[in-house]
C-alpha cells in the first residue's frame, strides 16, 4: 500500500479522467473494470475557460460552504483568498497536498475532486468595484413559499467542492476554509450525497429522496445548449465563461408525502416514478406532451403538476440543474441551479412554481443564496482575476 501512494505521489499511477472521458464511459463494462484504486486516483483538470465542478458530470458528494468576508478587508485581502486558494486548487485536484498540508495522506486520491469559487453581492463593495456586479447579483425576491433561515442563506463567498469520496470533500473543505481563517469565516456547510460510483450504471439520472428520478430535463455538457444556458457570453467581458449559481436549501415533507398512494406521486410531479419517464411516455428520455388528454378530455400531464409547471415558456427560461440530496437536520434537496443570468433565466420559474406547483405541498425552501461564478483561471491565474487583476 505505501508503495502504491509513492508511485502515485510521484505521478506514476495517477490516471486522469477528464469530464468528457467519464461522460463517454458510460457502458456497463467500464463500471464493472474500475477498481476502487482507479476511481480515487481519478482527476479533474481545474483550468479552463470555465470553472470546474459546473459541466463536470456531478461527482457523488459536495460540500457547499459559504463564508462571510472580515471587516475591513479589501480589494487586496480578497485577492490574496483568492491566490491561496487557487493553489490549493491547482494542488488538491491534482492529488498532491496542500502547502503546509497538515494531512497530506489525505490529499492522494483526488477521486475527480472540483472545487467552484463563487462571490456574493458584498464582495464587489470589499473590492471596491460596485459598479462591476451583475445587475441579478442579489437576494432572490422573496415567494410566498420561502420560509428562509439565516443560518442557510447567504454569504460574500461560496466555495462548491466535490468529489466522488466524502474524506476527499471532507478534507479539501477544511483546507480551503483553514487556509483563510484570520480573512474570511464560515457562515455555513452545507453536505448533499448523490449515489455512490459504481452503484449504478455511470450517466445514470440520480434519485432523489422522494424516490423521483430527478434532473432529466438538463442541458447536456458540451453541447450549445449549455453553452447558452449556463456561461456568461462576454457581457460583462470580464464575466465570459463565467455563471451564476442559484443555491436553496429545500426541505421535503417526507412524512406527509409518504401518506400519498403512488399515482397521486406521479401525478404531483407529471413523470412515473419508475423510470422517470412523462406520464405521457414509456422512457425517461420521451418528450412530454402537455397537450395529451385522456377519453374524457382530461390532461395526462396534469397543469399543476411540477414538470407542467416549471418547463419553460420562453427559450430563456432554462438553466443547469446539479443538486444534491441532504438527510442531516431533516431532508430534501441542496437545489443548485446555474445559469447566465438569474433574473432573465431563474426567476420567472421559481415565481411561476412559488405561485402554483402540486409538489409545493410537500417541499419547502428554508435556505437560500445567489452567487456570481466567475470564468475559470490558467496556471498562473486566480478565480476572479479578470475582475481583480
Ligand atoms: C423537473 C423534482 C425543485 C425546476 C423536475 C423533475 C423532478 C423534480 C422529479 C422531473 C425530472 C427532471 O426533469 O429533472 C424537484 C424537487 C424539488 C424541485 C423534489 C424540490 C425539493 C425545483 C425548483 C425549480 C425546479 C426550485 C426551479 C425554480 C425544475 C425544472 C424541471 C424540473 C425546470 C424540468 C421541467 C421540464 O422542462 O420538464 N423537478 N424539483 N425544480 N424542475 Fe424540479
Amino acid at each position: 500500500m505505501a508503495d502504491l501512494s509513492r508511485r502515485r505521489l510521484l505521478g506514476g499511477g495517477l490516471v486522469a479522467v477528464g469530464a468528457a472521458g467519464l461522460a463517454a464511459a458510460g457502458g456497463g463494462a467500464a463500471v464493472a473494470s474500475r477498481t476502487p484504486e482507479r476511481m480515487g486516483s481519478a482527476t479533474v483538470d481545474p483550468h479552463g475557460a470555465h470553472q470546474a465542478g459546473i459541466e463536470t458530470p456531478p461527482q457523488a458528494f459536495a460540500s457547499f460552504v459559504a463564508l462571510d468576508l472580515a471587516d475591513g478587508l479589501d480589494r487586496d485581502g480578497l485577492t490574496g483568498i483568492m491566490k491561496v486558494w487557487a493553489e490549493d486548487i491547482r494542488r488538491l485536484a491534482a492529488g498532491r497536498p496542500a502547502l503546509g498540508d497538515t494531512e497530506p495522506e489525505l490529499a492522494v486520491d483526488p477521486a475527480r475532486l472540483t472545487i467552484t469559487v463563487g462571490f456574493g453581492p458584498a464582495a464587489f463593495d470589499v473590492a471596491g468595484l460596485p459598479d462591476r456586479r451583475p445587475s441579478w447579483l442579489r437576494p432572490l425576491p422573496a415567494f410566498a413559499v420561502d420560509r428562509l433561515e439565516d443560518r442557510w442563506s447567504g454569504g460574500d463567498l461560496v466555495l462548491q467542492v466535490c468529489a466522488d469520496d466524502p474524506v476527499v470533500v471532507s478534507h479539501a473543505t477544511r483546507t480551503l476554509t483553514k487556509n483563510v481563517r484570520s480573512l474570511a469565516t464560515v457562515r455555513w456547510v452545507q453536505r448533499g450525497f448523490r449515489h455512490a460510483v459504481g452503484a449504478r450504471p455511470d450517466g445514470m439520472t440520480m434519485r432523489n429522496l422522494m424516490g423521483q428520478v430527478d434532473g432529466t430535463v438538463n442541458p447536456a455538457p458540451g453541447g450549445p445548449d449549455f453553452d447558452r444556458q449556463v456561461w456568461n457570453q462576454g457581457d460583462p467581458e470580464w464575466l465570459r465563461g463565467g455563471t451564476s449559481l442559484v443555491f436553496r436549501r429545500i426541505r421535503m415533507e417526507l412524512d406527509t408525502w409518504d401518506e400519498l398512494d403512488r399515482p397521486a406521486r406521479e401525478l404531483t410531479v407529471g413523470r412515473t416514478l419508475s423510470n422517470g419517464a412523462p406520464l405521457t411516455g414509456t422512457e425517461e428520455r420521451d418528450d412530454a406532451d402537455f397537450e395529451a388528454t385522456d377519453r374524457y378530455g382530461i390532461p395526462v400531464i396534469p397543469p399543476e403538476s411540477h414538470v407542467a409547471r416549471a418547463r419553460p415558456r420562453t427559450a430563456d427560461e432554462q438553466f443547469l440543474r446539479r443538486g444534491y440530496n441532504y438527510d442531516d437536520d431533516g431532508a430534501g434537496l441542496l437545489f443548485a441551479a446555474y445559469q447566465a443570468d438569474v433574473d432573465r433565466q431563474f426567476v420567472p420559474v421559481q415565481q411561476r412554481l412559488a405561485e402554483h406547483d402540486a409538489l409545493n405541498q410537500w417541499i419547502t425552501p428554508i435556505g437560500s443564496a445567489v452567487f456570481v461564478v466567475p470564468p475559470g483561471f490558467g496556471p498562473e491565474g486566480y478565480p476572479g482575476d479578470t475582475l481583480l487583476g
